[in-house]
């Protein structure tokens, strides 16, 4: 299956502290994918026989376009029958009064960033923490299918397990924890960086990290994340698949192997675009992320055993 990211927007309603887009990773502007223009994205995605598709941001459920990517999700879905379509979103906006249109628009899986169950924690990573765990909740009473993304800081570690567990309860699908990507300039004020923890608390950590990962079956994300952290070692060539079975469309179009690569490869609404089919690796991985569901496609170091 092809896959391919729209971000629809970079705005959101939280302040994250390690955001791409507050750590002057990426810039946020008030730019909004335009919805009247489906057809061409249509057009687009059977061409490249992509039939999976994630919305993400900035938040795509912000409360300026909530109903619009809605109607959009609906649209799309009517137009392409066997397209997937995801979420990613911090879920603040999503409330008993508006879950109806939610369940109408019939998104496939509802991925929610929360990185900790602990209140306090959450608050200070991200915010909205009370309004995220009841739209989890309100999701699963709805029977739409949740994941959650979790990002690892050295604020959350002691909360792993108990965030696992909880939301393992709550009926959360599948937890996915990701490491931190600080850019190596980031000052880093609120000591969120991981690599700078010492060894007994990274041995810890990755105890933990190793029995949740190896429970949900992700043993070679496990290890990955091993030599990165615990071992140190560096990973040049990695396969996590962004370029070659997932793609990232930007806001005005532009297509882009993954979230960190400044080579565009052609725009969405030109009428003449020829994309190569096969897109080619990014070759971003372990430098500049340790990429957003890189657990699930990680098929491995290239050239090493793994
Ligand atoms: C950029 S956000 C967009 C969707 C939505 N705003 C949200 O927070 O879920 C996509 C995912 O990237 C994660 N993320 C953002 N900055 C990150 C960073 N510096 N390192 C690792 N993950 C990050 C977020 O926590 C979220 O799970
Ligand atoms: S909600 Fe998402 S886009 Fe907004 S600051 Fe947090 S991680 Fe960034």
């Amino acid at each position: 299956m092809l896959s391919a990211f729209l971000i629809i927007n970079s705005l959101c309603s939280n302040h994250c502290k390690y955001c791409f887009y507050n750590t002057g990773h990426l810039k946020r502007t008030s730019s909004v994918f335009d919805f009247s223009k489906i057809k061409k994205l249509i057009t687009f995605l059977k061409e490249y026989g992509i039939n999976e598709i994630c919305l993400t941001g900035g938040d795509c459920l912000h409360k300026s376009i909530f109903n619009k990517t809605l109607s959009f999700v609906k649209k799309m879905k009517s137009s392409m029958k066997n397209l997937k379509v995801n979420i990613i979103s911090s879920a603040v906006n999503i409330n008993e009064k508006n879950i109806y249109r939610l369940k109408e628009a019939k998104v496939d899986v509802f991925f929610i960033s929360i990185d900790s169950v602990n209140v306090k924690t959450n608050d200070f990573l991200r915010g909205n923490t009370i309004k995220t765990l009841k739209a989890i909740k309100l999701l699963i009473e709805n029977n739409v299918e949740v994941r959650t993304i979790s990002v690892i800081t050295a604020k959350n570690i002691h909360e792993v397990r108990r965030t696992y567990d909880t939301l393992k309860k709550m009926g959360v699908k599948e937890i996915i924890f990701q490491p931190v990507f600080l850019p190596l300039t980031y000052s880093d004020p609120f000591n969120l960086r991981i690599d700078n923890l010492d060894r007994i608390q990274i041995k810890k950590l990755f105890l933990c990290l190793r029995n949740i990962l190896l429970e949900q079956n992700k043993e070679r994300y496990y290890y990955l994340l091993e030599k990165l952290y615990l071992k140190q070692e560096t990973i040049n060539s990695i396969n996590c698949f962004m370029g070659n079975k997932k793609i990232v469309i930007h806001q005005n179009g532009n297509v882009t192997r993954c979230f960190h690569d400044q080579n565009v490869l052609g725009n969405i609404f030109d009428k003449n675009l020829r994309l190569p089919l096969k897109f080619g690796f990014c070759n971003n991985f372990g430098k500049k992320c340790v990429s957003l569901f890189a657990e699930k496609y990680y098929c491995g170091v290239r050239n090493e055993r793994n």
